[in-house]
């Protein structure tokens, strides 16, 4: 049988036809805009994600045999805003996760109603680009919106919508709303009052490799597929990617260098970090993870190839980044495009280059930004470990992956061995797991998980390189400090 992996980013929508071995058949990309109203604000048309996703899917099954499509499913961009009507209309453009408008509301949230009281509801604390903080938002900016509201979804649950005709969604995704009691995987009443929710507003709630439904008659019509086509709920991308680098059970790591950059640990039990550092979920092979996420990983790098020095030839700009010039850079980036979230919990942030002298070149400008997200995602491995948690490894997926370069100064500043697997299409590839899973090719996505991912090369740490990074890394942790009373001050 055939499954489909839809990955929903935020550039593009990115999806892959899968055989029942997990060997992939076909990939098809298809971009939709990405809009900045005002900075630090961040929003897309559902309409255009279920326009491409409907012609991609197209695209993908164009030369299979259409009769043996099993199963549909999703690793969906978390958190954002997706609001319909009583007509299923999209109210307003999706409020997406990186957009830091909300600081005002997620302030109330940490400290008026508390951050002990929101952990012991949800088992998180507010960050501005969760759900909750924007329902407010809407709620205080554009009432006569927030009064239209008659369906409240997560980007990849509009896809499952308008494919099925089924309001859902899945456990993974749902944990970053902050609607959700993850611990007992239900939805928080106490959080629905605060934030002026009802229930029915709410989707219904699945575990991740559970079937929805069915495809709707007239969709299926349209794609030339059968009717028996299941839906099945997916994953937040991050748990979607964990699926598809192998990264399921207990204690194992994974990272993803896509638009956003994060760090996902893991755990067949529910566990939350001291000071909410970390976002605790529940996974989506049934059991639990925790997540640090910053805001721009491999966007960072977009950026600064494709909007400020011009090209869009990326492995050619880190050519001259050669070895002797590890553990060397004088120049320190600090990655914060759009603000940042862990651990710093701050959408005012700001990039900033540091160190520049007269000889500094363009290779060397390069050289920090990649250096400066691997430093990021150092500081949510720091949370993690002053828990107690030992990382010994860690799986890497994305775009940013596709660098050899990128990987080695992940494995020296993290000082641990970077697994390479066969497929990068992380989240693609978990949607297409889930779909399997669910429809019964494996009896669970652990099992699937085991069979299917392969590591076939590992990136080892260098004893004296990773005496190098560290120092860097050391210089590195008094940026943000030093700049902090600067951002977000005119
Ligand atoms: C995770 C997060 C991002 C998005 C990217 O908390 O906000 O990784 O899911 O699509």
């Amino acid at each position: 049988m055939l499954y489909i992996g839809v990955d929903l980013g935020t550039s593009a929508v990115k999806m892959l036809l899968m055989d029942g071995n997990g060997k992939i058949e076909k990939i098809v990309s298809k971009e939709y805009p990405l809009s900045f109203p005002h900075p630090g604000w961040s929003e897309q048309k559902p309409e255009d994600w279920w326009e491409q996703s409907l012609a991609g899917l197209k695209e993908l099954t164009s030369e299979c045999d259409k009769s043996k499509i099993a199963g549909i499913s999703f690793g969906g961009q978390m958190h954002g805003l997706v609001v319909l009507d009583k007509d299923d209309n999209v109210i307003r453009p999706a409020i997406l996760w990186n957009d830091g408008r909300t600081g005002k509301e997620t302030d109330y949230l940490n400290n008026v109603i508390g951050k002990d009281k929101l952990s012991e509801y949800t088992a998180n604390i507010a960050f501005a680009g969760f759900t909750a903080p924007k329902i407010l938002w809407m709620k205080e900016n554009e009432p006569e919106n927030f009064a239209k509201i008659e369906k409240i979804m997560l980007p990849k649950d509009y896809l499952a919508y308008k494919l099925s005709g089924v309001h859902c969604t899945d456990v993974s995704d749902a944990s970053g709303m902050l609607l959700f009691d993850v611990k007992n995987k239900c939805w928080s009443k106490e959080m629905m009052e605060i934030c002026s929710v009802k229930e029915s507003q709410l989707a219904k709630i699945f575990e991740s490799y559970e079937v929805v439904g069915n495809i709707k008659p007239e969709i299926a019509k349209e794609l030339g597929f059968g009717e028996n086509v299941k839906i099945i709920a997916g994953a937040g991308d991050n748990a979607a990617a964990a699926i598809g680098t192998g990264t399921v059970g207990d204690g194992k790591c994974n990272i993803s260098l896509g638009t956003s950059g994060t760090i996902f640990i893991s755990s067949k039990d529910f566990t939350v970090d001291d000071n909410n550092a970390l976002h605790a979920f529940a996974h989506s092979d049934g059991h639990f993870h925790l997540m640090g996420c910053m805001l721009s990983a491999a966007s960072c790098n977009k950026w600064w190839m494709e909007d400020i020095i011009g090209t869009t030839d990326f492995a050619k700009e880190q050519e001259p980044i050669t070895e002797d010039k590890l553990g060397e850079n004088n120049v320190f980036y600090m990655p914060y495009l759009m603000g940042e979230r862990s651990p710093h919990n701050n959408p005012d942030a700001r990039a900033v280059f540091i160190g520049m002298s007269m000889d500094s070149t363009r290779a060397d400008m390069t050289q920090a930004v990649l250096e400066g997200v691997c430093f990021g995602i150092r500081d949510s491995f720091e949370v993690a470990r002053s828990q107690g948690i030992k990382i010994e490894s860690t799986k890497i997926c994305g775009g940013g992956a596709k660098s050899p370069l990128w990987k080695k100064m992940m494995a020296n500043v993290l000082g641990i061995p970077v697994e390479v697997i066969e497929s990068e299409e992380g989240p693609g590839y978990g949607g297409a797991i889930l779909a399997a899973v669910g429809c019964g090719e494996y009896a669970s996505v652990e099992e699937a998980a085991d069979k299917l991912v392969k590591v076939i090369d590992v990136v080892k740490p260098d004893a004296e390189l990773t005496a190098k990074y560290e120092k860097k890394y050391q210089y590195f942790k008094q940026l943000y400090p030093t700049m902090k009373s600067l951002f977000g001050a005119k």
